[in-house]
């Protein structure tokens, strides 16, 4: 059986399994969604938001791109991180890099990479402010691993940034933003631990958009 057919063949095999689990674990999601998570993820086949966090459907709002990036034009990421914000209401906001990602490697080739270009000029803009600190390690697969982790951390300081965020939090003590790397090699997740009320404060002096 070709692979396309075979997703249909899953399918039906996965909705047997669940309702023996639960007979009424459909009618119940088709009500509404209360997602505690909203996680902004890569695209890489590799890194499933629900598998590896061991959540089911209607656990965790997604949104994948190409090394997990918050431009601030972005019209979908931003639409997508109003939403979770302002009507579903998510308690934690992730960004969840992953070592070995393409999309940071290629960030730190000096290649005309066409329409990615602007894309990935959020990767190198990342490398820019913390310059001194990649420069200063000289083994090239820990700088690329910290590079992952840093673009983690500044994609978590524009999420920040969001006006919803900011005021859902004052407001209501949530959501509170994370950075987590995921490890290809071995299946783990790492939370980077980002000091998430230290970057508000530390942002709010030029970002600061409630009044
Ligand atoms: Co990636």
């Amino acid at each position: 059986m070709k692979k396309y057919e075979q997703v249909f063949e899953n399918n039906r095999a996965w909705v047997e399994s669940v309702k023996k689990e639960d007979a009424n674990f459909f009618e119940k999601l088709a009500k509404g969604q209360t997602p505690e998570f909203l996680y902004i993820g890569c695209s890489d086949s590799r890194v499933p938001a629900n598998v590896i966090m061991g959540l089911e459907p209607g656990d965790v709002f997604v949104h994948r791109n190409i090394a997990n990036v918050v431009d601030n034009i972005d019209v979908n990421a931003n639409s997508v991180i109003q939403y979770a914000v302002e009507n579903l209401g998510v308690k934690y906001v992730v960004i969840c890099g992953h070592y070995g990602c393409g999309g940071v490697q290629a960030a730190m080739q000096p290649v005309d990479m066409g329409l990615m270009n602007g894309w990935l000029r959020n990767v190198r803009d990342v490398y820019r402010i913390h310059r001194d600190e990649l420069n200063s390690i000289t083994d090239e697969d820990a700088r690329y691993r910290r590079l992952i982790e840093l673009n983690v951390q500044e994609q978590c300081i524009q999420v920040i940034k969001s006006s919803w965020v900011q005021k859902s939090f004052l407001k209501n003590g949530y959501p509170t933003v994370h950075g987590w790397v995921y490890d290809l090699a071995d299946g783990l997740l790492k939370d980077l631990e980002i000091d998430f009320r230290k970057h508000l404060e530390g942002i709010r002096e030029i970002y600061k958009l409630d009044f």
